[in-house]
């Protein structure tokens, strides 16, 4: 049996409610450096470890055949995207990684990265900036697990280099500028405001915080309803990138890939993500976006399914239609900073 443990940090604040979480906060001034005068506390905990400041931190991109976006960021931590197949893992392992943690919503494919020998984390991670909690967790993560860590979200642009970021400033100390910096460095998109204040606010955790966060690590996270849907949305989307990319047919590397099924597919799910009780409870503008993205799906499919297939015009214009659904969407109700 996989383990299997429900968390995920950093919710959609739906309908224009304040969210549900608050983001990375700076620990209190007493807590990082005790006053003169104070008995400082007498037996580091286990699970802290001090601030190795390496001066040679600088992220650098690896040039990587497999995997997106791939950087070192210093001595044992390196940032990317999603690792996807035996190449990928293969090369993660010749780079000597040991413990991969993956912020992204998908499960991680577990079994592929025990046969190279490598052990998965999962702490999903949403867009709008990670609360404390999910700090202290990354934070023990890199300080704890063995090294050198990969971590990584989808493409390696957003949640995965902002949780590299709170890496590399709980283990060197790295500065909000320096922090930044990489953010920039990896195409950490503006839009994730929530991410930037993360990186910005974070400081190395004390040894009595780190010493409470809890140390265990589960291979695979439980996601909500919405995650599961949403990373299948993405699914059928990148498919139908794919398909559009390759004139609206199925693509020659993926030939399986039916235009219309993936166009349906998306339809159905995003029609369930509507009828979940989190979204229903989040207002009608997220209820009527949904509608409208999967009405926009099924017309798709239903241009998709036409004999002649109609103009690439035609069908480039509804694909874009529905790109934008995505992105407006997020932008209302995903990507906001959570305050
Ligand atoms: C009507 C709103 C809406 C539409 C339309 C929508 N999404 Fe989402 N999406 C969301 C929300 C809300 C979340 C955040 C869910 C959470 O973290 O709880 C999300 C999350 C995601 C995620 C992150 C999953 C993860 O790893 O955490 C991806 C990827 C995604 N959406 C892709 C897409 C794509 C691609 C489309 C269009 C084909 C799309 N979405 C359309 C609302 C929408």
């Amino acid at each position: 049996m996989k383990s299997r443990h429900a968390f995920r940090w950093g919710r959609f604040s739906g309908g224009g409610a304040r969210g549900t979480v608050g983001v990375c906060l700076i620990l209190s001034a007493s807590e990082l450096f005790p006053r003169s005068g104070e008995t400082p506390p007498r037996q580091p905990p286990a699970a802290a470890a001090p601030v190795t400041p390496d001066l040679g931190s600088v992220p650098r991109p690896v040039t990587s055949r497999a995997i997106e976006n791939l950087y070192r960021l210093g001595e044992g931590l390196y940032s990317g995207g999603e690792p996807r197949g035996e190449a990928a893992f293969a090369e993660l392992a010749a780079l000597g990684v040991k413990t991969l943690v993956s912020v992204d919503g998908a499960a991680p494919d577990v079994e592929t990265a025990r046969r190279f020998g490598l052990r998965y984390v999962h702490l999903p991670l949403g867009y709008q900036g990670y609360p404390e909690a999910a700090c202290l967790r990354l934070a023990r993560a890199v300080i704890e697990l063995p090294g050198p860590v990969f971590v990584h979200c989808h493409h390696g642009k957003h949640r995965g280099p902002a949780a590299a970021a709170i890496m590399a400033i709980t283990r060197w100390g790295w500065t909000p500028d320096q922090a930044e910096r990489w953010l920039q460095t990896a195409g950490t998109s503006t839009n994730y405001a929530g991410l930037y204040a993360t990186v910005r606010r974070w400081r190395p955790p004390a040894p009595e915080t780190m010493a409470r966060v809890p140390g265990d690590f589960p291979e695979v996270a439980r996601t909500p309803d919405l995650v599961q849907a949403m990373v299948d949305v993405d699914r059928a989307w990148e498919h139908l990138q794919a398909i559009a990319a390759a004139g609206y047919r199925p693509p020659s590397d993926q030939p399986d890939l039916v235009p219309a099924r993936e166009a349906e597919r998306l339809a159905e799910r995003l029609a369930e993500a509507r009828r979940f009780p989190e979204v229903a409870g989040a207002g009608a503008d997220l209820t009527e976006r949904f509608l409208r993205a999967e009405r926009e799906a099924r017309e798709l499919a239903r241009l998709l399914r036409g004999e002649p297939l109609p103009a690439t015009e035609v069908l480039s214009r509804q694909f874009q239609v529905i790109g934008r659904s995505c992105t407006d969407c997020h932008r209302a109700f995903r990507d906001r900073a959570v305050r």
